[in-house]
């Protein structure tokens, strides 16, 4: 009965792990950081088994998956830095894990994907992404694949980080690009609720279901949702992705906690609305909106935890 999480300290994978505690399943949490899997999974004690590996080690994912009768998936990286590439971690990675999942005759495997992942598109991260879920698709395993848009929550990096900058730009804030990107911003909650469904629905088994809260809305939207949050103002002044490329790649380089990545600005190009959304045509659900209570975490930042954030990487939340 065991469920094995990947990247389970992780955004995703430790709100996974506590749906799934919350309904008494059995976990197997593997993890890569054991500092960090205090912090997020602590809590749990002899409750969830938590294991420590990397999913380039394919002989330490056969042992993980002794006794494991269900894999959710989430490891992936958006940021490539030293050896972790997009294709080791997010493709070969996830081959490592179907692989030892399929020799251990796993009965389901849910993949976190994301919206927009394709084999062919032009962005690397996306590609890889695309390339994990093709192979994924291609297995033996029962599988399901969730493709969210920005998914929003307390522990979030994206929406967080524009919280963290706006208590460091006193007075005028960066609208990104003219602000014209669209995303769809889809609850933590909403997304851990469809994964653990998922598990036991097999009317999911062998589709890609895509994951979005209740309207799309645009970058500059959100900057304004987020400054609102914090109940504050700021004065929006235009920041073309060109002008920021060459500070983001400086940022990326020296900061352990970078804010934003180049590879963040290039996805900026790609749409992230879902106009067909599988929690309410799948699970029925009202999802989330991105907006009065459900973003009141925001206000958790702080100058001083931005910057302990941006230059450390440590897990603040
Ligand atoms: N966050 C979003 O808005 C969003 C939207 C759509 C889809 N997704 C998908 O959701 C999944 C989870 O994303 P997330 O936001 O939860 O990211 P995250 O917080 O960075 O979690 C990913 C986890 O994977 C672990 N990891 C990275 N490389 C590893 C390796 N080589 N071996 C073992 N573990 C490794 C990381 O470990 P460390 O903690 O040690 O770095 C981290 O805990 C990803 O597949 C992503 O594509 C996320």
């Amino acid at each position: 009965m065991t469920i094995l999480v990947t990247g389970a300290a992780g955004f995703v994978g430790n709100n996974v792990v506590e749906m799934l505690v919350k309904k008494g399943k059995p976990v197997r949490a593997m993890v890569r950081n054991m500092d960090k899997a205090k912090v997020r999974l602590g809590k749990y004690g002899a409750q969830v088994e938590v294991v420590q590996g990397d999913i380039a080690d394919r002989a330490a994912l056969k042992d993980m998956l002794r006794g494991v009768t269900a894999v959710v998936h989430t490891v992936a990286i958006s940021m490539e830095k030293g050896g972790q590439t997009y294709d080791k971690v997010n493709y070969q990675g996830t081959i490592n894990v179907v692989d030892a999942a399929e020799d251990a005759g796993v009965a389901r495997f849910i993949n976190v994907s994301q919206n927009g992942a394709s084999s062919t598109i032009p962005y690397a991260f996306l590609r890889s992404k695309g390339k994990a879920q093709e192979y994924v698709a291609a297995s033996k395993l029962r599988w399901t694949a969730v493709r969210p848009s920005a998914i929003f929550g307390p522990q979030d990096e994206f929406f967080n980080t524009f919280a963290r900058l706006v208590h460091l730009t006193p007075i005028v804030f960066p609208l990104i690009g003219g602000g014209k990107a669209e995303f769809q911003p889809v609850s933590i909650f909403d997304v851990s609720e469809a994964i653990v469904r998922s598990l036991d629905d097999d009317s999911t088994i062998g589709k890609e279901l895509v994951l979005g809260g209740p309207e799309p809305l645009t970058l500059a939207e959100i900057e304004k949702r987020v400054i609102q949050a914090l109940n504050t103002h700021r004065t929006f002044i235009p920041a073309p992705v060109a002008l920021l490329r060459p500070a983001v790649m400086v940022m990326q380089a020296v900061l352990p906690g970078s804010p934003v990545s180049t590879s963040l600005l290039d996805l900026l190009a790609v749409p992230n609305t879902t106009p067909h959304n599988d929690l309410v045509e799948t699970f029925n659900m009202q999802p989330i909106p991105f907006s009065g209570d459900h973003i009141a975490y925001l206000r958790n930042t702080s100058a001083s935890e931005a910057i302990r954030k941006f230059l450390t990487n440590a897990t603040v939340n």
